[in-house]
């Protein structure tokens, strides 16, 4: 390995391009790469960051000799097969949210990864971002007493494409997949795992839930109120409450700079968290200092946690009677 760590980044759509952003500030990330469906797609991305190497498909680009990770920015149902084409190549990944379809294809890119001793992340940019952090801080440190609630909610309207990523079956879509695992993953990184589930989905007409609502519980009472949806344009807020006080941190809350704190008997108080860059460069950073570390994971954000909230993510859809073609 060189000085500067060399990103590959795979396809050329909305997040890699604000993930080429993110990388673009962070001196010691290098973009080598970039690999598109299309040369003209892969030629325009390479010129707007500067990317030397620019490839039409996507096994070039995995097997493009002066690339150390591989960035995942396509469409859900790909996540599987793109990690396998890296991995099996010898590069490190970096794979969008969600992870992949289900739990089954997680527990196998998981292996391979683990067989091969290379390094792979979920990009969930959320555990990454210092508001996060801090708030993870907090509740450790008892500020709001024992956390007892938590509420949380990520919906907005697109218009309706029965063949966008969004909505088309094949390509993985849903609210759940796409902005349901925001919720619940707050919810997991406040109560763990959850003993029960019960939820309701509102499906569209190409098949996927447009909407859902999900109740968790855990052992000691504690509750989650969680919903996502692409038919609502929602406070996109979160909210947990404690024994002691509450936090609620504003929207849009999966990547916040603010937060408010209330304890009980005291006045409000407002916290801003700054975050540098888009917010990105965070997850980015993560990889890198594993990277440099010889690690093959990150201990923020765990292989095992991964798969255990597709295994979440999986028993939604299964309440709803909802799979996916692939499946
Ligand atoms: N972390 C976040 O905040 C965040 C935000 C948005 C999305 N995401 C995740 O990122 C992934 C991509 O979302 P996006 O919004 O960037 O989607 P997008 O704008 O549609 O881009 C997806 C890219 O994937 C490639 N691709 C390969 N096969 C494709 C196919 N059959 N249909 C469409 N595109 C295909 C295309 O790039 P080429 O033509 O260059 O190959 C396309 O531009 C999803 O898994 C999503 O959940 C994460």
């Amino acid at each position: 390995m060189t000085d500067k760590i060399r990103w590959g980044i795979m396809s050329t759509g909305y997040i890699a391009t604000e993930f080429a952003k993110a990388l673009a500030i962070l001196p010691d990330a290098e973009m080598a790469a970039v690999g598109s469906r299309s040369q003209a797609s892969a030629d325009a991305f390479g010129m707007r960051f500067d990317i030397p190497h620019r490839h039409a498909g996507y096994e070039a680009l995995a097997e493009d000799p002066d690339v150390d990770v591989v960035y995942i920015g396509t469409p859900h149902n790909l996540h599987r097969e793109n990690a396998l084409l890296c991995l099996d190549a010898g590069k490190a990944v970096l794979c969008e949210k969600p992870f992949t379809i289900n739990a089954a294809e997680a527990q196998e890119i998981i292996e391979v990864a683990r067989r091969k001793q290379l390094f792979l992340m979920e990009a969930m940019w959320t555990r990454f971002i210092p508001a996060i952090r801090k708030i993870r801080g907090m509740l450790a440190d008892g500020v709001i007493g024992e956390p007892r609630m938590v509420m949380a909610e990520f919906g907005f309207r697109p218009p309706f494409e029965p063949d966008g990523r969004l909505f088309d079956p094949q390509l993985g879509g849903g609210a759940l997949l796409d902005l349901g695992i925001y919720p619940i993953t707050l919810a997991w990184l406040i109560f763990g795992p959850p003993q029960e589930i019960v939820s309701r989905a509102s499906i569209g007409a190409t098949g996927v839930d447009e909407q859902n609502a999900v109740v968790l519980s855990y052992g000691q009472g504690q509750l989650a109120v969680l919903a996502s949806s692409l038919q609502a344009e929602t406070p996109q807020e979160a909210h947990i409450i404690g024994t002691q006080g509450r936090i609620r941190i504003h929207a849009q809350w999966w990547h916040p700079t603010m937060f408010t704190l209330s304890l009980n008997g005291r006045e409000d108080q407002t916290i801003t968290v700054p975050m540098g860059g888009n917010g990105y460069n965070y997850e980015a950073a993560e990889v890198m200092s594993c990277l440099r570390a010889g690690k093959p994971e990150s201990n923020v954000m765990p292989l095992d946690e991964s798969l255990a909230i597709m295994k979440i993510l999986d028993q939604l859809r299964a309440q709803w009677g909802m799979s996916y073609p692939m499946e």
